[in-house]
This record gives C-alpha cells, sequence and structure tokens, in this order.
C-alpha cells in the first residue's frame, strides 16, 4: 500500500499510520494492530540502535539526546509502561509476541535500573535487533 515513513515517523498525506492503525490491535488475521502513538521514530533517529553492540545500545538508550530527552527513570517508565512498547507482548493475531514475559522483562529492567544501569564492555558481537 506504499505506507512512507514521512518526517516525523507517522505517515505521510492521507496515509498517515493512524488512518488504518488505531489505538488497539483490531480482532481477525491481517487487520492492522495498534496502540497509542502507533509510528516509527521519526527520520532524524530512525532505527538507531540497528547494527550497534550490546554495550553501544545501552549507551544510546540512556543519552538524552537520543532517547527523547528521557532521564533513567523516564527510560524505566518507557520501557516498562508505555502501551507502544507493551504492544509487543500483545502484538495480535499472528504475530508472535516478545519471548520473555512482561513481568520478567520488568523486574530485570528495575534491577538494571536499582544497580545504577550499567552498561557491558564493548564487544565485537552485534545487536541481534
Ligand atoms: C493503508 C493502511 C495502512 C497504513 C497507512 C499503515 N499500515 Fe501498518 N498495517 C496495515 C495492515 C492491514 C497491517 C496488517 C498486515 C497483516 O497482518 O498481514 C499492518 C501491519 C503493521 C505492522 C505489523 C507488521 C507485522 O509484522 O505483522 C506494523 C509494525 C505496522 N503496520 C506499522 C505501520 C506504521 C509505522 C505505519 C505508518 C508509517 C503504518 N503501519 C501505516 C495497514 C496500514
Amino acid at each position: 500500500m506504499n505506507v512512507r515513513r514521512g518526517p516525523d515517523g507517522h505517515g505521510v498525506t492521507a496515509e498517515k499510520c493512524v488512518t488504518c492503525h488505531q489505538d488497539h490491535n483490531l480482532v481477525g488475521a491481517h487487520l492492522p494492530p495498534g496502540a497509542p502513538n502507533w509510528g516509527l521514530p521519526p527520520t532524524s533517529t530512525p532505527m538507531i540502535w540497528q547494527g550497534l553492540t550490546d554495550a553501544q545500545v545501552c549507551r544510546s538508550i540512556k543519552d538524552p539526546k537520543q532517547n527523547k530527552n528521557r532521564n533513567l527513570d523516564q527510560l524505566v517508565e518507557h520501557l516498562t509502561e508505555d502501551k507502544l512498547v507493551m504492544w509487543g507482548w500483545n502484538p495480535g493475531e499472528g504475530r508472535n509476541a516478545i519471548p520473555m514475559p512482561h513481568d520478567e522483562f520488568v523486574s530485570k529492567v528495575k534491577a538494571w535500573q536499582a544497580a545504577g544501569a550499567p552498561c557491558p564492555t564493548d564487544t565485537d558481537r552485534a545487536s541481534r535487533l
């Protein structure tokens, strides 16, 4: 359907993401899934973690210049409570949810925060994302 990102990541002209995607999954196979703020990152920060090592991903998600100006508490809230992120555990019929249970993910993120949000040391291993 020639869907395009657009400068803000929310589509172009009348073909905005929200033309088809609502704030919840539509029931049924191949119908548009949805969550609040459905969209891609803007073109200025497109999928910036792609190809980075785990250590680089860790540093970039903590960097306010790259994470929408979030401090650590706001980053943890985004990771654990943002409805668009939460969609990954409820992606709708025919799509695979994130394999780690949400509760387990939240406790790992909070343990990381409590430990001072350390980053791993650099390795050559690229992130699987
Ligand atoms: C013209 C309607 C339409 C527009 C506009 C549209 N989408 Fe979709 N999108 C769909 C439909 C329909 C599906 C479900 C396809 C399926 O499951 O076979 C879908 C599925 C998706 C999926 C899930 C893909 C998967 O793996 O199942 C994502 C992510 C997505 N769209 C993102 C976006 C984003 C981001 C935008 C805006 C830049 C956008 N879409 C604009 C119709 C649209």
